[in-house]
């Protein structure tokens, strides 16, 4: 007797959001006093700037009777006031500390507080399923500001597709061929440094009419540095971090510097053809599944390696097995 599995529904076998650092939006977009609603990790989520500078990010429904603090809620020292009675909720703990009605503040008046850090320009997150501390720093991207490479240039896109997906892209140089039209394969390794996290692609592009080498750093899925090298000074960099928005949509925010040497013919020349190759990818992304346990060939080396590293970013067993 055969046996039939169930039929493979669109998201049933896609994996929870993996640990690590990620995007929530640019510095220079929230002003003092601004609050915005946040969507990521499945959740809704408030983010506002305090009188005093400090970035908060909290759960966005109030514990009261669930009035969005995204929409309407306003600054008030250190805190954020919900619209709808105004309690006020601390931006360090998330704390009730004000009820204007009432002198008594129940003890569960509390929205839970993320982990955030203002770095590189962007607002990140540690987002951990059980929010706890972050277990690593973020990394230092030491060009960004130097007087040898060009102010950023930025772009963002909304992919349909999980954070995971979107990262082992990357690490498949079959694809380049058939969805990107190399004219090759490229030859790629993938190494891990010795803490285990820290994943490196190099990829060599020879047949191209600017021949380059690529080399990729991901810190943690949705967090990667990539530079490519068409020669000594002849340099750029793409920061890649993502907002995972759900299981099915991530927001990749993008910043790009090159070295001033070559700004006249990389700088938005660069961009576009990167953005040209993301609406490349965008049909197979918006139409596929995430295969949790894929068919592999001897020649899926890579892609290998990185479903076997992606897998300490998970918490749940089945999450961990994604590849039998
Ligand atoms: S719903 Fe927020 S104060 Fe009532
Ligand atoms: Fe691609």
């Amino acid at each position: 007797m055969t046996i039939v599995e169930a039929c493979e529904s669109r998201t049933n076998s896609t994996p929870d959001f993996p640990m690590g650092w990620y995007s929530v939006e640019r510095s220079h977009e929230l002003a003092i006093g601004e609050v915005k609603p946040v969507q990521a990790f499945d959740r809704e989520l408030v983010l506002y700037r305090t009188r005093s500078g400090n970035v908060a990010l909290q759960d966005a429904f109030c514990p009261h009777l669930g009035a969005h603090l995204g929409h309407e809620g306003r600054v008030i020292g250190e805190t954020i006031r919900c619209p709808f009675h105004g309690w006020q909720f601390s931006a360090e703990d998330g704390k009730c500390s004000h009820i204007p009605y009432c002198d008594e503040i129940p003890e569960r008046a509390q929205l839970r507080t993320w982990h955030v850090q203002e770095k590189n320009g962007e607002i990140y997150v540690w987002f951990h399923p059980e929010n706890t501390a972050p277990q690593w720093a973020l990394p230092d991207l030491p060009e960004l500001g130097d007087p040898k490479w060009t102010t950023p240039r930025y772009t963002e896109h909304r992919v349909p597709a999980h954070v995971q997906d979107i990262c082992e892209n990357s690490c498949d140089p079959v694809h380049f061929l058939y969805v990107h039209g190399s004219q090759e394969v490229p030859e790629s390794t993938v190494t891990i440094d010795p803490d285990g996290r820290t994943m490196h692609l190099h990829s060599d592009m020879a047949t191209t009419d600017y021949p380059n080498h690529l080399h990729a750093t991901t810190y943690s899925p949705g967090f990667a540095m990539v530079r490519t090298t068409y020669g000594p000074d002849a340099e750029m960099i793409m920061y890649n971090s993502a907002q995972p928005v759900n299981r099915n949509e991530t927001l990749m925010r993008w910043t790009l510097i090159v070295r001033k040497e070559i700004e006249d013919y990389a700088g938005d020349d660069v961009m576009k053809g990167i953005i040209d190759g993301l609406s490349d990818d965008y049909p197979i992304w918006a139409n596929k599944v995430h295969k949790r346990r894929p068919v592999f060939c001897k020649g899926d080396s890579t892609l290998v390696t990185f479903r076997k590293w992606v897998r300490q970013f998970y918490l749940t067993s089945e999450d961990k097995k994604e590849i039998a």
